[in-house]
C-alpha cells in the first residue's frame, strides 16, 4: 500500500515536472518565434471572393527590379517637393542628415552605417524613381522599410524631393 501511493506521488510528480517543462521551453523561446511582418515588407495572396477596396500597390522587397520599372505617378511640383521634405525630416534626417548628403551627417549615422550621399548625380541618374520608392517602402540591405510610416503616395512625394536635391 505504501508502495503504491510513493508511485501515484512519482507520477503526478513527473507528470507536474512535463509540464512546467514545455512551459518554460515555450516560454524561453516565445520572443524568437513571434512572426513580425511590416506593412509592405510582404505581399500575401488575397482570400478568396474579396473584392480590394482602395489601397496601393506595393511589390515586395524580392521584385525590387520590377517596381523599379514603375512610373513616378506623382508631378514634381513646388507642392509636392515641400510634402516631400517635411516627411524626409521626419523620418529621414537622422541617418541622412538634413540635406540627404549622407555619410556621418544624421545623429542616427554615428552610431549606425553611414549613409549614401543621396544627391549625388551618379547616384540620381543609376536610379529611377521606382527603384527608390520600393527601397522606401520596403527597405533597403539594412535600412529598415517604411510602409508602415508613409503611404505609397507620400513615399513617391519623398522620391520627389529626393530628385529635387541632385547635384547639377
Ligand atoms: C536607420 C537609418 C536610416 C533611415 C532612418 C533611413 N535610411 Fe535610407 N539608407 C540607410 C542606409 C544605411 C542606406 C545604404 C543602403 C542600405 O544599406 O540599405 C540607405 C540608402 C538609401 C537610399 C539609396 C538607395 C540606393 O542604393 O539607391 C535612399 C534613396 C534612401 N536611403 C532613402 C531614404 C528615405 C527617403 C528615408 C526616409 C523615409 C530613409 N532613407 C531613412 C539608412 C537609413
Amino acid at each position: 500500500m505504501k508502495y503504491a501511493f510513493i508511485l501515484v506521488l512519482l507520477i503526478v510528480a513527473s507528470a507536474g515536472g512535463l509540464l512546467g517543462l514545455v512551459v518554460a521551453i515555450r516560454w524561453l523561446d516565445d520572443m524568437t518565434v513571434t512572426p513580425r511582418i511590416v506593412t509592405g515588407e510582404r505581399v500575401f495572396a488575397m482570400p478568396a471572393g474579396v473584392v480590394p477596396r482602395g489601397g496601393e500597390l506595393v511589390l515586395p522587397k524580392e521584385q525590387r527590379e520590377l517596381a523599379a520599372k514603375r512610373p513616378n505617378p506623382v508631378k514634381i511640383t513646388e507642392e509636392s517637393i515641400a510634402f516631400g521634405k517635411q516627411h524626409f525630416a521626419t523620418f529621414c534626417v537622422p541617418c541622412h542628415g538634413a540635406e540627404g548628403k549622407g555619410g556621418v551627417s544624421g545623429p542616427v549615422a554615428l552610431k549606425f552605417i553611414p549613409t549614401p550621399d543621396l544627391t549625388s548625380a551618379e547616384l540620381q541618374k543609376q536610379r529611377t524613381d521606382g527603384y527608390w520608392h520600393s527601397y522606401i517602402m520596403t527597405g533597403g540591405a539594412v535600412m529598415p522599410s517604411y510602409g508602415e510610416a508613409l503611404s505609397s503616395t507620400e513615399a513617391w512625394h519623398v522620391v520627389n524631393f529626393l530628385r529635387s536635391i541632385a547635384a547639377k
